[in-house]
């Protein structure tokens, strides 16, 4: 198989990006994005298809098994992590491999995500209270626990702009998992904080609802968390 890959390459924020395209040929169909940048990079000198050298290109990835979130990249304009992302469920021969556009570039397909982070810290995202577990809590909680902050869900999401004040769904997911169980001015404190950067930024347009690359049930996550926060319910108990 021949595929022709389009990738975005700029030395740094700034200055101007473009496409160049690399042909990439592989015998295997399960060869992902991630393992065809690895291996143009591992190449003596990386030519494009109009002749020119490259520099290496610069993208990140840790655990090339879906479990990390570092290579969040868009293919064909769709937010995915290039280590799950076959080149053979593309269909045509030439792939375009872009940086998230939501966040500030860093250089060719990296990008700074930082902005995830620092939401989480500014929600205190941590237990400082009494929680309340049962059977039902713990799935829910489960459930958010597998989230990456990859960051997909933000690039699709018409609200979210970063250092805005809508937090977007990599701060819902892990706030639903204390919002399930925590007790007491902690847990009232955090449903406030959820209301103000979350319940009023989000137009349930779900747009992120089938992006996620973890495969996290977002919709239902919002759903419980948000009548939690309306009716000041933790699962399975009043908080008085
Ligand atoms: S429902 Fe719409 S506005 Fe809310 S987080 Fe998802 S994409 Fe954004
Ligand atoms: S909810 Fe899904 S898409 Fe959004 S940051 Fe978490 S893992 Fe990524
Ligand atoms: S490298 Fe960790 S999710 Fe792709």
């Amino acid at each position: 198989m021949k595929y022709l890959l389009e990738i975005w390459r700029q030395k740094d924020k700034d200055t101007e990006g473009s496409y160049r395209t690399y042909l990439y040929e592989t015998e295997s169909v399960s060869v992902t994005a991630a393992a065809a940048l690895s291996e143009l990079n591992e190449r003596k000198v990386l030519t494009d298809t109009e002749g020119n050298a490259s520099e290496k290109i610069r993208w990140e990835c840790s655990c090339l098994q879906k479990k990390c979130g570092a290579c969040a990249m868009l293919i064909d304009g769709k937010p995915r992590l290039a280590c799950d992302a076959r080149l053979s469920e593309s269909k045509k021969e030439r792939i375009r491999l872009e940086p998230l556009r939501k966040f500030p570039i860093i250089a060719d397909l990296t990008v700074n995500r930082e902005v995830i982070f620092d939401e989480l810290k500014q929600m205190q995202l941590w237990s400082a209270s009494d929680i309340y577990t049962d059977d039902r809590n713990n799935s829910i909680m489960y459930e958010a626990s597998r989230c990456l902050e990859c960051g997909c869900c933000l690039e699709v999401c018409p609200n979210f702009v970063p250092g805005g004040d809508f937090y977007g769904m990599s701060a819902m997911v892990p706030a639903s998992r204390l919002i399930a169980v925590m007790k007491g001015k902690s847990g009232k404190q955090l449903r406030r904080e959820y209301g103000r950067v979350i319940t009023d930024g989000c137009g349930k347009s779900l747009a992120c609802r089938n992006i996620c690359p973890a495969g996290i049930d977002i919709e239902g996550l919002m759903a419980r968390s948000n009548a939690a926060v309306l009716w000041g319910w933790i699962f399975g108990a009043r908080d008085k």
